[in-house]
């Protein structure tokens, strides 16, 4: 940017820089013009290779100053990472193309709302019966605030709001471990009891010298000191359960002191309930609160990034079938809705479908490119199954608002919504799971699919499970189409995903398995940064 104060201090024999460069640019060609003004230190000189931890953006002035014309893109797929992409190469004033296969943005973001219809690979057609306002994100759920993907959101302006990743009342249920198995109890419970009688061991151990190999004096005090709180330890550093663990009936008017939960049990019988297994979850970098979500679904921020596109330039239902090298640009094949196959010309591709997928393709980018993305083939299955109630039962009966409950059960995770508080109906995602369980639920029909995890769900939450439900959708995504698996994990050191960064020609490659960050839209975001700053680079030096 050239400031005023730049103007004063550059001046030479009396020309301010604006000057020269108004001088300059009049009656000469703008790359004379940009010339000059690297001269002066003013203007972007051929950017260096991108840094995969720095971002950025292209800017339209890197074209208007350097006399370059800005260059014309395909991107194949509407999910965070093409979307993403044609985004920030437009906002520099490249010209951009978005092929996506499938009838509707986002991708893994899918969000399923009444009437949504999705058909699998197997040809099985679901569509919702949700009610107004209902809806299940079928994909990605949540953002960590440290993601970039809070940073679109609001460079957007989409809604959000908190999304409840970790709930004190939200039930832990095993039924495979333990002397009481298949009774459900609070995380506040579990937290309490596995708190306490892990902190009177290590108070004891502290106590009897054990550590005294570690400790000085001061830190044993002070470590005692920390156990008595963290634990609820009784002065003499017994845990003998107390108000953390939750009531039966909560205390309330005077004198009313409430009605303890039955328990603490034994220290053995705490551990071989093994619901600490769950608690580390709540400081994984990934899913520590808060965690945020777009108002009314996932995707939404995906119709944003397409309106700020602009609709013309993101076509629906038209996949691609071919992807080719040509002298100077890239040919990609896509067959439109309705119509025949097609071939579009364009400086440069940049592709963001699953890397598996991409292997079926036409293309001439050689069989290094090729084995490469055979590493990252394998998408692992995941599904999830959104029931509708027609009550809010377990805000109502179980006090559970928001959260979600874990289980040794095949549904693993049941989440309940952090939005639509109050309101009469709502939806519960009766099972997230992921492998075996996965696939288990997959090979179901979804009545059946329906069935299993209702019958799993009433033995946490009762009958209202099954009487209150109204609908249900459920998603097997490795029989997505166009998408064919949750996710893969890339090993980022390998030599394939480095040949991968570097493109194929005029071919780049992007999406969250191209990123330190897989399964997470922060990933397909920052590859899509990382393409479209290797391509700009690219661009400049030319
Ligand atoms: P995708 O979203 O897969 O988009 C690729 C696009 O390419 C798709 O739209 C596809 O249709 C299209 N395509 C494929 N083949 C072709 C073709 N031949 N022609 C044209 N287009 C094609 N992320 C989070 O941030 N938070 C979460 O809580 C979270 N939870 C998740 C839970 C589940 C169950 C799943 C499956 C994912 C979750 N994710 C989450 C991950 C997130 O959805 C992905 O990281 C993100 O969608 C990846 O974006 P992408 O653009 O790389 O790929
Ligand atoms: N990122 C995915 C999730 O949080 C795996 O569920």
């Amino acid at each position: 940017m050239v400031t005023d104060e730049l103007v004063t201090d550059a001046s030479t024999s009396g020309v301010s820089r604006r000057g020269l460069l108004q001088a300059v640019g009049v009656g000469s060609g703008a790359g004379v013009m940009f010339a000059t003004m690297g001269a002066l230190g003013l203007a972007p000189t051929a950017a260096a290779q991108p840094r995969a931890d720095a971002w950025t953006p292209p800017r339209g002035s890197d074209f208007t100053l350097t006399g370059r014309s800005a260059k014309k893109v395909v991107v194949v797929g509407a999910g965070p990472a093409g979307l993403a992409t044609a985004y920030e190469l437009q906002k520099a004033g490249y010209r951009v193309t978005v092929l996506e296969a499938r009838h509707r943005p986002g991708g893994r973001t899918l969000t399923i709302r009444g009437g949504d219809s999705e058909t699998d690979v197997d040809g099985v057609t679901q569509t919702a019966r949700f009610a107004d306002g209902i809806y299940m994100n079928a994909g990605a759920g949540r953002i960590a605030q440290w993601m970039v993907t809070m940073d679109y959101l609001r460079e957007l302006g989409v809604p959000y709001e908190v999304f409840t990743n970790a709930n004190a009342d939200a039930y832990l249920y095993n039924e495979r471990s333990g002397a009481t198995p298949g009774r459900p109890v609070r995380y506040r419970t579990a937290k309490a009891d596995v708190f306490g009688y892990t902190s009177e061991l290590l108070h004891h151990a502290t106590d009897q010298g054990a550590l005294d190999a570690r400790l000085t004096a001061d830190d044993k005090e002070n470590l005692r000191e920390f156990l008595r709180g963290w634990g609820s330890l009784k002065a003499d550093g017994t845990y003998a359960g107390g108000a953390n663990r939750g009531y039966e009936v909560y205390p309330s008017a005077w004198n009313a002191h409430g009605t303890p939960l039955p328990g603490p049990g034994s220290v053995s019988e705490v551990l071989a309930s093994r619901v600490g297994q769950y608690f580390p979850f709540e400081i994984n970098w990934e899913q520590s609160m808060l965690m945020f979500q777009p108002k009314g679904g996932m995707d939404t921020t995906y119709e944003y990034f397409v309106r700020a596109i602009g609709r013309q330039h993101v076509h629906f239902s038209s996949p691609v079938t071919g992807v080719e090298n040509t002298g100077g640009g890239v040919r990609v094949t896509y067959t439109p809705p309705h119509g025949r196959a097609r071939q579009v010309e364009a400086d440069f591709a940049v592709v963001t479908a699953p890397a598996g997928l991409m292997r079926r393709w036409d293309t001439n980018w050689g069989p290094e490119t090729d084995a490469a993305l055979g590493e990252f083939a394998v998408g692992s299955p995941a599904g999830k199954i959104g029931l509708q109630y027609r009550s809010r039962f377990w805000e109502d009966d179980h006090r559970i608002y928001g959260g979600i409950t874990e289980t040794d059960m095949d549904l693993a995770h049941v989440w309940y919504p952090s939005s639509g508080y109050g309101e009469r109906k709502g939806l519960v995602v009766g099972y997230y799971n992921t492998g075996a369980n996965a696939r288990a639920y997959a090979d179901l029909t979804p009545r059946e699919r329906e069935r299993r995890a209702v019958a799993q769900g009433v033995k946490i939450h009762g009958e209202k499970y099954r009487t209150e439900l109204e609908s249900s959708f459920s998603i097997a995504w490795h029989k997505v189409p166009y998408v064919e698996g949750a996710w893969a994990y890339p090993d980022t050191t390998s030599s394939g995903f480095k040949h991968l960064q570097q493109g194929s020609g005029n071919v780049y490659f992007a999406g969250d398995w191209m990123s330190e960050v897989s399964a997470w839209q922060h990933g397909a975001f920052w590859s899509a940064r990382y393409a479209v700053q290797a391509l700009h680079a690219r661009v400049m030096a030319g």
